[in-house]
C-alpha cells in the first residue's frame, strides 16, 4: 500500500483518534453475535498501547440515521472490547459532545475512550465539515482502520483526515495489501467465484475481474439471469429480465478477453423457498416451468472444483446457493472445502461469502477473510475508497 500506517508516524503520549468498523451483528438482546470485526481491530490498538498513545476509538454501529437511538449504542462493544483486552474501556455518551470532550481531556497515555455511535450525528453520513472538524479537535493523529467502511466518505471515515496527520492501521493495510496484491500481481492461474442475487449488483465487478482473471465461476441467483440471456428456460429463477443484453455483452467480453466464464452446467431446484420442499437436479438447460433454482449441482462442484484445483489465487465473492437452508448449502460448502485444501492465495470477500466458510468452520484455512463486504466489492469493482484516498502518501 502507498499509505502511511501508524509505523510511520510518532504516536507516543499523542491523542490518536481510530476510525475502526465496530459494525457488529447483535441478537435481539443486543448480544454480538460474530466479533470478528472487533478482534481484527487489536492488533492497531494493541501497538497504539504499547507506544502509549492516548486511544480514542470511533465506530459506527447499524443506521441510526443522524438520531440517537439507544438500541445503536456501542456499549456492547465497548464491553466486548475491554475483556478482549483486559483493560478497561470508557465509553463517552456523546460522540463530539461535552461527554466526549471531558473524557479525552482525562486521558493518561495507555487509556482508551470509546465514543459513542459516529452516526448519532447527523452530520457523519453527509461528510460535514463542521463535524469533521470536531473529531479533528479530540486528538492529534487519525487512524483509519475501518476498512469496511472504507468505501463511505464520511466524516469520520474521510473528512476528519483533512484536519490531522492522516495514517492508516494494520487491518486496513493488510486489507488493501491482500486484495490489491491478487488483483494487480496474482500468482496465476488467477480464479474469481462469483456468486449472489443479482447481476445487477455485480456487474462492474465482473466487468473488472474479466480484464484480471484466467477464469471467471459464476454461481448464485445471477447465475439465471446468464442462462436466460443464452436462451435457457429458467422456470421461477430469480432473474433480471432487463439485464439480458448486458449479460450477454459479459459472455461476449469473456470470449474477446480469452477468460474462461464458466456457469453452472447443472441446478438443483426446489418447488418453494424453505428447507422441507421437494428437490431435483437437472441440467441448466432444462428447468422446468414451476421450479427455482436454488444452488449448484453435483456436476458443477464437480466441474468447479477441479478448476479450482490448478488455482494460485481465488478471490471468492458471493455464496453460490442459498446457503442459509441447509439442503441448497451444499455446493456453498463444497467449495468451501476446496478452497480450503488449495495450495494457493485463498481471499474471501466479506459480507455473505466470510459467513459461509465462517458457518462451514473452515476460516482458519484460507489466506485472508475480508471484513469488508461492500468495501471489498468496491475495491474489486476498481474503485477508489475514500477512506483510503485520504490518507497520506508514503
Ligand atoms: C458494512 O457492514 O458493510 C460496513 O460497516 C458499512 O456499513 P453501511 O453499509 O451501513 O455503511
Amino acid at each position: 500500500m502507498n499509505k502511511k500506517t501508524v509505523r510511520d508516524i510518532d504516536v507516543s503520549n499523542k491523542k490518536v483518534l481510530v476510525r475502526c468498523d465496530f459494525n457488529v451483528p447483535q441478537d435481539e438482546n443486543l448480544n454480538i453475535t460474530d466479533n470478528r470485526r472487533i478482534v481484527s481491530s487489536l492488533d492497531t490498538i494493541k501497538y497504539l498501547l504499547e507506544k502509549n498513545a492516548k486511544v480514542i476509538l470511533c465506530s459506527h454501529l447499524g443506521r441510526p440515521k443522524g438520531e440517537v437511538k439507544k438500541e445503536f449504542s456501542l456499549s456492547p462493544v465497548a464491553k466486548e472490547l475491554s475483556r478482549l483486552l483486559g483493560k478497561e474501556v470508557k465509553l463517552a455518551d456523546d460522540v463530539v459532545g461535552e461527554s466526549a470532550k471531558k473524557l479525552t481531556d482525562e486521558m493518561n497515555p495507555g487509556d482508551i475512550v470509546l465514543l459513542e455511535n459516529v452516526r448519532f450525528e447527523p452530520g457523519e453520513e453527509k461528510n460535514d465539515e463542521e463535524l469533521s472538524k470536531k473529531f479533528a479537535s479530540l486528538a492529534e493523529v487519525y487512524v483509519n482502520d475501518a476498512f469496511g467502511s472504507a468505501h463511505r466518505a464520511h466524516s469520520s471515515t474521510a473528512g476528519v483526515a483533512a484536519y490531522l496527520p492522516a495514517v492508516s492501521g494494520f487491518l486496513m493495510e493488510k486489507e488493501i495489501n491482500f486484495l490489491g496484491t491478487a488483483l494487480e500481481n496474482p500468482e496465476r492461474p488467477f480464479v474469481a467465484i462469483l456468486g449472489g442475487k443479482k447481476v445487477s449488483d455485480k456487474i462492474n465487478v465482473i466487468d473488472n475481474l474479466l480484464e484480471k482473471v484466467d477464469t471467471l465461476i459464476i454461481g448464485g441467483g445471477m447465475a439465471f439471469t446468464f442462462f436466460k440471456a443464452k436462451g435457457y428456460n429458467v422456470g421461477n429463477s430469480v432473474c433480471e429480465l432487463d439485464k439480458l443484453d448486458l449479460a450477454k455483452s459479459l459472455l461476449e467480453k469473456a470470449e474477446q478477453k480469452g477468460v474462461k466464464m464458466m456457469l453452472p452446467v447443472d441446478t438443483k431446484l426446489g418447488k418453494e423457498f424453505s428447507n422441507d420442499t421437494e428437490t431435483m437436479t437437472v441440467m441448466s438447460n432444462e428447468i422446468p416451468d414451476g421450479w427455482e433454482g436454488f444452488d449448484i449441482g453435483d456436476k458443477t462442484i464437480e466441474e468447479y472444483s477441479k478448476e479450482l484445483k490448478n488455482a494460485k489465487t481465488v478471490v471468492w465473492n458471493g455464496p453460490v446457493g442459498v446457503f442459509e437452508l441447509p439442503k441448497f448449502a451444499v455446493g456453498t460448502n463444497k467449495l468451501a472445502e476446496v478452497l480450503a485444501s488449495l495450495d494457493a492465495t485463498t481471499i474471501i470477500g466479506g459480507g455473505d461469502s466470510a459467513a459461509a466458510v465462517e458457518k462451514a468452520g473452515l476460516s482458519s484455512k484460507m489466506t485472508h477473510i475480508s471484513t469488508g463486504g461492500g468495501a471489498s466489492l468496491e475495491f474489486l469493482e476498481g474503485k477508489k475508497l475514500p477512506g483510503v484516498e485520504c490518507l497520506l502518501d508514503k
